[in-house]
């Protein structure tokens, strides 16, 4: 059962919602297939796990205004990864370990054990010695009703650790134990402590699983660690790395000494949009990652998070995305299959070969909300540099550039919608390849890009107006040569209507 304080803090969140979700969902900049909260404001996503016959989202949220603060766990289910039901808070801050009024309830995980769903989290307080960090237990049987533990907090930050740089414990389960990565600071550098329990309520030490030596800043957020194939894969949001958002290593993991040994590491994603990602093991065993289509204030690019929070609501998940390895160790992101679905396929635009020259005006659906796909045709390509214009008002808009000459890819928005700024890039690996393809999902207030079988990701919001929708080809010498175009409008996913009972 829950205490007095918590029932009343769920239900306050859960009428706040109730009451201004059919208002929220009348925005029109609401997204149209990606994940949302019902209102208020949503950043990292915590526990993604399939449950019980479902996939379950729990998300970072504040029911009660479109900012950051006074952080809940929001709860949605779905059978397929892409049709949500929002379901009552999962966690509303009502403990004094997590009663900090500008914390809460802070990112975590979650695991099964024996048909019971936990969820480990960071309870965040201030009792006038600071910002105090600690991890937390809760669960649930039902997947609707929560219990925290009455053992709460299960971790302390240890010595020379400060207790605001102690949060986002990973869980999982790994030879017959439970392990816990956990973000961590120690003498101003990065670092992920790794735990082990047998029953997710005791918690000892193992060890410093992986650390920075200065090169990779001054802390891991949302630590995610997981095996893909041989190998181990540990992402990280690392605070003080400049433009990196999201950063990957590959190696090998010793259980037994509590090691991680990277061997390559890379970029996530290079857009300035994808945060704090975490990861979930589908029943058909696909790795699939979510992450939070936004980034924070003190982060070199940022402006700020756009125009939503006038409608109520601010905040959106990215596509969800399949990760595998390639032959070389790098990660590859791919849209999960599940995306096809949505794509109408009765309006599709088809171009088994394209070659522009000076200006292609291209028709995909509505121009806001579609998922288009071709190669580029390296060999017949004659041009220096290609630029597709997405999200335009004829003039300015969003600019993808393939400079060729130079081997690199920039996103630009810094003309785009009068909010977002930056220009993102990265190194366009040519050599030996005769084409290069791309796929873009394109959504009311983001571009996802994915190039080169998904080794080269950018994900950035774009707040345009609706009217802006002209989608372009630009060449400025030479020739461009498309092949194999396919484009579809993606059909809108309904905004999730409260299908929850207020108790
Ligand atoms: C990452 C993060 C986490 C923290 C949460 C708070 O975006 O800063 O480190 O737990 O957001 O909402």
């Amino acid at each position: 059962m829950n205490n007095r304080k918590e029932q009343q803090m769920l239900r306050r969140g859960n009428e706040f919602i109730a009451a201004h979700a059919s208002s929220v969902a009348a925005s029109v900049l609401r997204q149209r297939y990606h994940f949302m909260g019902p209102g208020g404001w949503i950043n990292d996503p915590n526990g993604l796990v399939f449950f019980r016959g479902q996939y379950h989202f729990f998300y970072q949220f504040n029911p009660f205004e479109p900012f950051w603060s006074h952080m809940h766990w929001g709860h949605a289910v779905s059978d397929d990864l892409i049709h949500w039901k929002h379901l009552p808070i999962a966690l509303a801050p009502s403990e004094e370990y997590e009663c900090h009024p500008r914390g809460g309830c802070f990112s975590g995980s979650t695991i099964e054990k024996d048909g019971r769903l936990y969820l480990i989290y960071t309870g965040t307080s201030n009792h006038g010695n600071g910002f105090v960090q600690t991890q937390c237990v809760a669960w649930t049987d039902d997947g609707i009703n929560f219990v925290k533990y009455e053992g709460n907090p299960v971790l302390r930050a240890p010595q020379g650790v400060p207790t605001d740089f102690f949060r986002d414990p990973k869980v999982f389960e790994y030879g017959g134990k439970y392990f816990l990565v956990c973000g961590a600071q120690r003498e101003g550098r990065a670092q992920a402590l790794l735990y082990s329990s047998q029953d997710l309520l005791q918690w000892e030490f193992v060890n410093v699983l992986f650390e920075s030596r200065g090169e990779w800043g001054f802390m891991w957020e949302c630590p995610d660690f997981f095996p893909l194939g041989e190998k181990w894969v540990f992402v990280c949001s690392p605070m003080g790395v400049g433009e990196r958002t999201c950063v990957y290593f590959v190696g090998d993991f010793d259980a037994e000494r509590g090691r991680f040994f990277p061997q390559v590491n890379g970029e996530v994603d290079w857009g300035f949009d994808f945060y704090a990602p975490q990861s979930l093991q589908t029943p058909d065993n696909r790795r699939v990652m979510v992450g939070w289509a936004n980034g924070w204030d003190w982060m070199p690019f940022w402006k700020d998070w756009g125009p939503t929070w006038r409608d109520g609501w601010c905040g959106a998940f990215g596509v969800p995305r399949q990760v595998t390895l390639d032959e070389s160790l790098h990660l590859v992101s791919k849209p999960i299959a599940e995306i096809n679905t949505l794509r109408d396929l009765g309006k599709k635009t088809e171009h088994a070969s394209l070659a522009v020259d000076s200006t292609y005006k291209l028709n995909v659906g509505d121009g806001v909300s579609y998922d288009l796909s071709f190669e580029v045709d390296l060999e017949a390509t004659s041009a220096s540099c290609a630029e597709l214009l997405l999200r335009s008002d004829g003039e300015e808009g969003l600019r993808i550039q393939w400079d060729f000459d130079n081997a690199e890819l920039r996103v630009e928005r810094d003309r785009a919608d009068g909010w977002s700024t930056g220009v993102s890039r990265s190194p366009l690996c040519l050599m030996g390849k005769s084409q290069l393809d791309v796929r873009i999902c394109v959504d009311v207030c983001s571009v996802e890009l994915f190039v080169d079988g998904g080794r080269i990701v950018h994900s950035m919001n774009d707040f345009a107006p609706l009217e802006n929708k002209e989608i372009r080809f630009k060449v400025a010498d030479g020739q461009l040569v498309i092949k194999n175009l396919t484009g579809y409008p993606m059909k809108a996913v309904a905004d999730p209507a409260l299908t929850f009972e207020l108790h």
